[in-house]
């Protein structure tokens, strides 16, 4: 059994994302979708809103565990018997950073792999933040979320999100 984990933010999901998790999940047995939480960053949705939202927008995808993780990715990878890491490139701003916690998990494990795959270049401008920033100025993100969670983000801007 061949396992990947992709993990993320996903603050919210993005049509980006559901196409990376797609290809990725058609690549190996299992696909883990770890939802961090990052002492670092304060993000919009609470971890459980953004599992939830991940889940509706995976429902047809049956090789799937979402799951919400803490501490170090690698560790994680490790408990979870996972062979790789596969995470989405945008631009070679991406690359920089993605790089550097590259070599570090690896340096971390050395029998863990991390797999870019590369954006499809309609998303290819598209972040979460970006969807947060429409949505909190009534902008249009039709297109730009998978259609399972729009509304649900919708309504969490319309109560008050900034
Ligand atoms: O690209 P993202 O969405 O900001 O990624 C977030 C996440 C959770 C994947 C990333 O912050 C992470 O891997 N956090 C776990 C901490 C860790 O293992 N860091 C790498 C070694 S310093």
């Amino acid at each position: 059994m061949r396992t990947w984990i992709c993990p993320g933010s996903f603050d919210p999901v993005t049509s980006g994302h559901l196409d990376i998790i797609k290809r990725a999940a058609g690549m190996c047995d299992k696909l883990i979708v770890a939802v961090g939480v990052n002492y670092k960053k304060k993000p919009f949705f609470s971890a459980e809103e953004r599992k939830s939202m991940l889940e509706k927008a995976t429902e047809d995808i049956s090789n799937l565990e979402i799951v919400i993780f803490s501490g170090l990715l690698i560790d994680y990878a490790r408990e979870k018997h996972a062979v790789a890491i596969v995470k989405g490139l945008r631009a070679v701003s991406d690359f920089e950073y993605e790089l550097q916690m590259a070599l570090l998990n690896k340096r971390l494990d050395e029998s863990i792999e991390t797999i870019f795959l590369m954006t499809n270049i309609n998303y290819s401008f598209l972040s979460s933040r970006a969807v947060r920033e429409l949505a909190a100025n009534s902008g249009s993100i039709e297109g730009l979320v998978p259609d399972e969670v729009l509304e649900d983000i919708k309504r969490k801007f319309g109560k008050g999100g900034k």
